[in-house]
């Protein structure tokens, strides 16, 4: 008999290709333009939006009408329940050829997502981390002769990350970018969190303000 091994406790990251269609991508990004930006601490040539901006800002409002219903489905496959979700916050990142993103997670949040309004070269598309120990020591079996595998592997990259494209992943997950070895790359990011969740009665809410 063949034996059978489980894959347990997978964590879900969504990609969706073209939520924004062409004219809605050139849109945002003449919308954006009149937006102030910021160097990135750790990378001079990955630049911020100054201001974070809710969702009730118009230009924002129209990126996020159609992601919406994505962002509901991706909470109800990590929550069990159709949950009512708020974009908590939401900026655009400029990568400059040769800027990176430092490894990092979103804290206090529970999805986050990025829409791509440039196609991305593939070398900056974002790459995902599995979690380590952070108090212990680390033992791993990485060498070249190892076999990489959903169990060995640390580290995943999106494939293929096109202007247009949706990626959603839970906010706990360190994420980062490598250098930028293509042209100039524009993102829009947010953190979403639901209204409630509830554990059997424990339940706890959340304010948006
Ligand atoms: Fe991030």
């Amino acid at each position: 008999m063949t034996p059978t091994t489980h894959a347990l406790f997978p964590t879900p990251v969504m990609v969706v290709h073209k939520i924004l269609d062409k004219l809605q991508v050139a849109q945002i990004n003449t919308d954006i333009s009149r937006m102030d930006f910021s160097s990135n601490a750790k990378s001079s040539a990955l630049a911020h939006s100054n201001s974070a901006i809710g969702p009730l800002d118009p230009v924002l409002q129209k990126a996020f009408s159609p992601i919406k219903g994505k962002l509901v489905a991706f909470g109800q496959e990590l929550f069990g329940e159709e949950l009512n979700w708020t974009i908590k916050e939401a900026w655009v990142n400029i990568l400059e050829t040769g800027g990176h993103q430092a490894m990092h997670l979103h804290a206090n949040s529970f999805i986050s997502g990025v829409v791509y309004l440039t196609d991305s070269h593939p070398s900056a598309n974002l790459i995902f981390q599995k979690p380590e120990s952070h108090t212990g020591f680390v033992f791993s079996n990485f060498n070249a002769r190892s076999e990489l595998n959903p169990f060995t592997a640390a580290r995943w990259q999106v494939p293929e990350i096109k202007a247009g494209d949706l990626i959603l992943f839970p906010s706990f997950m360190m994420h980062g970018v490598a250098s930028n070895e293509g042209e100039q790359r524009i993102s829009l990011a947010f953190n979403a969190i639901p209204d409630k969740l509830d554990s059997w009665g424990y339940s706890i809410r959340f304010n948006p303000d």
